[in-house]
């Protein structure tokens, strides 16, 4: 991949935080070799660099009842080095879903024979097996709440398992197997510039189309994203005193991180996840908090943001989705410890003002779930394998259940 270099880098605390990247070639050759004149300008990402961090990576694709194909257009995207890891909220009755998505992976399994490994998220062992290692964040009674976020958790903790380097987090609604891929690639081209082990790639859309009978939509979305991006940067300007525009995939559904990162950071519920992974990060590493963490004091954490060439085209769940999805992000920012007064202030103004809340309503405050790095996983792995019947490997992923025949 040939990608331009950063041009700019806010730096909040221990956050650096790149600008937008351009990629000007998705396959740019075997080795990384960049003409002495573009050395300043571009990056060259070779697939032996590539190939190499897809061996040390795990994509978790997120799915609650999508068609199978598209699931099946999503699992042929990630580039075969990769371990797939598939956290399934999907609907068990009357017909039972998870079963079908099995019976789908156990196929395109026979075909390609890579890892895989797949989990419900509502499987009552899951949330033994997290109990039991006293992570109750994530619980509601007998079962891991629904939730993204809760399942993107799930993922990040069988990837940590598997003893993965890097955790990359896809949707399964995609329409374009080849953009899914190219986030990989994206991902990887991000972590290869940085030099920090602490480190975050998003993806940013150049387009984001959807999908409806009639065809193509452009759809409200682009809003949500909107208002994320600009309250994450009056976050950001509030603490530095200059104002800026840096942060552009708030919303970014698709985002990777390093293990040790990924470990490091709380995850939130719901779709509030994609925004508090970075919104987390600036709490965690930004200028108003203590790093008790030495290598990160030293080394800093880097953010890379990278702009696709392949549009993202997903399904349309409707209105009342997207506005949901819209007040837990923002509900997010909102009761964040580093959101001032003033800004609550603007962002209610804003909010009333067009029409999204009402006076005298304050947005969600979506439960967070604490760092999962002092976990116990020896524990944890030996509660999975014994408790969580949903749990199916394929391949060499590891040694618990194998897939069912
Ligand atoms: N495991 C699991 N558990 N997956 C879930 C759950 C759940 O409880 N709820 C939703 N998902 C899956 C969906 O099946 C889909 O693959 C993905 O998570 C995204 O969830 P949606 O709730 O459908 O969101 P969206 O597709 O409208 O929005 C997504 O894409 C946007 C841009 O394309 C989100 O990722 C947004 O943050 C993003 O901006």
């Amino acid at each position: 991949m040939k990608i331009e270099i950063p041009r700019y880098i806010e730096v909040f605390g221990a956050a650096q935080i790149n600008e937008v990247q351009r990629v000007y070639e998705l396959d740019s050759g075997v080795t990384s070799e960049v003409p002495a004149e573009n050395v300043g300008t571009v990056r060259d990402i070779g697939k032996d660099v590539m190939n190499d961090i897809e061996q040390r990576m795990a994509i978790v694709v997120s799915t609650k009842n999508e068609k199978l194909r598209l699931l099946d257009g999503v699992m042929s995207g990630i580039p075969h080095d990769c371990l797939i890891i598939v956290v399934s909220n999907s609907t068990r009755k009357p017909i039972d879903r998870y079963k079908n998505e099995m019976e789908l992976v156990k196929q395109f399994n026979k075909f390609v024979q890579r890892k895989v490994i797949m989990i419900h998220q509502r499987d009552p062992g899951l949330a033994k097996a997290l109990r039991e290692v006293g992570y109750t964040d994530i619980l509601q009674g007998r079962y891991v709440r629904n939730g993204k976020g809760e399942g993107a958790l799930v993922g990040l903790v069988l990837a940590k398992l598997a003893k993965k380097d890097y955790v990359g987090f896809v949707d399964a609604d995609n329409f374009i197997p080849g953009a899914v891929h190219e986030y990989v690639k994206n991902f990887n081209s991000g972590f290869s510039m940085a030099s920090s082990p602490y480190s975050m790639v998003r993806i940013s859309w150049l387009y984001k189309p959807t999908v409806i009978e009639t065809g193509f939509y452009f759809s409200r979305w682009g809003r949500i994203n909107e208002y994320t991006n600009k309250y994450l940067n009056r976050l950001i300007s509030s603490h530095s005193g200059f104002g800026t525009e840096i942060i552009k995939t708030g919303n970014s559904g698709e985002y990777a991180m390093s293990m040790k990162l990924a470990e490091l950071l709380a995850f939130s519920s719901g779709s509030s996840v994609d925004p508090y992974t970075m919104l987390n990060l600036l709490e965690a590493f930004g200028p108003s908090n203590p790093i008790n963490n030495k290598e990160v004091r030293e080394k800093g954490v880097q953010i890379y943001q990278i702009e696709t060439r392949n549009p993202h085209i997903h399904v349309d769940k409707g209105d009342e989705h997207l506005a949901n999805m819209l007040l837990s992000s923002i509900g997010i920012i909102y009761h964040s410890r580093i959101c001032s007064d003033a800004l609550r202030k603007v962002m209610i103004d804003e909010l009333i003002a067009s029409g999204l809340i009402k006076k005298g309503v304050t947005p969600p405050n979506p439960p967070t779930m604490r760092p999962t790095k002092n976990l116990n996983f020896k524990t944890l792995q030996e509660f999975l394998e014994i408790n969580a019947k949903t749990l199916v490997t394929m391949g060499e992923a590891s040694t618990q259940n194998q897939a069912p025949s």
